[in-house]
């Protein structure tokens, strides 16, 4: 069947059934069904028995890359062409601690790239680069294309809300997975995150494609598959993609929380913080560095200085003041070592699900954050303890939230006799 303009039109009952029994959808339907969805012409009960559907039957490589293409297509493109700079950007599936872009985006605009970093509010027990940012006094995530790219040209870094012109197919459809337990789908999560990224016409992309317990991906396998489906759709379109698969078993560094994840980060541009922390940092910025073809080291702006320069500038640009003091929550308690030994592992899922319960994250998209609430380690894996030793401290504006905190962090941690197996943080490179 063909509208009047010529496109043809599909029945979405039809489609859903189509896939439903294993069979492709051709890119004229595809064609049709992620428009038609985003105009409100598909409704959302429809689309989420198609997502349900590509849950369980996949889709193959053509498929998601006319989906992932249909899906750019339903809104703008920007264009960082005008630059001076080579523009490299960075997106992580998403972690517990997971603070990176805070220290990464100023250290690569201190080498000389440009960073254009758009990035999202936290749902679940992963945080949000825009919360944790927007506990720093007077820092504000919505820019405008034009204060965006003037930022870029004169700080080198930015990172802001995604407006609602890029993908808005993905808006609406991810809202929508997030509702109908259809988010861990492999193409829907590379298109979507893809997508976005295409769309945003950056020319460089690094993906942190996280595995282990408090990641999207639990197994290394699922991540791989991932990880190259995503590097192929950046390729094809033209943006040089690589990833790296990087553990997310235990949580990043020693804070989950929005102000107490941006204070880490401050202590890694300081020429401090975490080792984990500053290790991924690097491996991130010299791949976003070299595959925007400069020739410079990372770890030399992170230790004269330049990368803190970079980040004060970047938060003064958008009204925050970098030197102000963080916000603190109100009440604090303690979660305890029951025996001694050494800590053999931190489940980064309980700690994320604690500091999520502390408020430091959100049931719904319109909830507010704590920023003063989340959860510091005291000890990572490795580490000897003794009996009754403060394992971590649980911060909260409300302090009913205590118990449901201890519960969640019950089976966080186990002690053991003998050290761990050390685990590398980054486990693998695709390109
Ligand atoms: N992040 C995204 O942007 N999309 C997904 O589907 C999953 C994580």
């Amino acid at each position: 069947m063909t509208n009047p303009a010529g496109t043809p039109t599909f029945d979405a009952v039809e489609l859903i059934r189509r896939k439903r029994s294993g069979q492709r959808l051709t890119d004229e339907q595809i064609d049709w069904l992620i428009p038609a969805y985003t105009r409100g012409d598909v409704a959302d009960e429809q689309m989420s028995a198609m997502a349900m559907a590509v849950y369980f039957r996949g889709m193959d490589d053509a498929e998601l890359s006319t989906w992932t293409t249909a899906m750019i297509n339903t809104g703008e493109r920007l264009d960082f062409s005008s630059l001076s700079r080579p523009t490299a950007d960075k997106h992580s599936t998403g972690g517990v601690g997971d603070k990176i872009t805070l220290p990464l985006a100023p250290l690569v605009a201190a080498c000389g790239v440009a960073v254009p970093q758009l990035s999202g509010r936290g749902l679940g027990h992963t945080g949000g680069t825009l919360d944790k940012l927007e506990a720093i006094p007077g820092w504000r995530a919505d820019l405008t294309n034009d204060q965006m790219l003037r930022q870029l040209d004169e700080v080198g870094a930015v990172i802001c809300a995604a407006g609602s012109g890029l993908a808005p197919a993905d808006k609406k459809l991810y809202a929508l997975r997030d509702v109908t337990g259809t988010v861990e789908a492999i193409p829907l999560i590379a298109s979507s995150i893809m997508s976005k990224k295409i769309a945003e016409g950056t020319d460089s992309l690094v993906l942190d494609v996280k595995v282990g317990s408090g990641a999207f991906m639990a197994t290394i396998d699922q991540a791989r598959e991932l990880a190259t489906r995503m590097v192929a759709l950046g390729r094809a379109a033209g943006v040089n993609t690589t990833a790296l698969l990087t553990d997310m078993d235990t949580p990043l560094g020693l804070t989950a929380g929005n102000a107490l994840e941006v204070a880490e980060s401050v202590e890694v541009l300081a020429g401090g913080g975490p080792a984990d922390v500053v290790e991924l940092t690097l491996a991130l910025a010299r791949e976003m560095v070299a595959s925007a073809g400069v020739d410079v080291d990372p770890a030399d702006k992170l230790a004269d200085g330049s990368a803190r320069d970079v980040w004060k500038a970047m938060i003064r640009a958008q009204g925050g003041d970098p030197d102000a003091p963080l916000p603190r929550a109100s009440h604090t308690d303690h979660m305890v070592a029951a025996v001694d030994g050494i800590i053999s592992r931190v489940d980064a899922m309980a700690v994320g699900l604690a500091a999520w319960r502390l408020g430091a994250g959100r049931a719904r998209k319109e909830d507010a954050v704590q920023a003063g609430a989340g959860v510091v380690l005291h000890a990572k894996p490795g580490e000897r303890v003794q009996a009754g030793q403060v394992l971590a401290t649980l911060h909260t504006d409300t302090p009913a939230a205590f118990e449901r905190a201890h519960q969640a962090l019950a089976d966080c941690w186990a002690i053991g006799v003998e050290a761990p197996e050390r685990r590398p943080i980054v486990i693998d490179r695709i390109s």
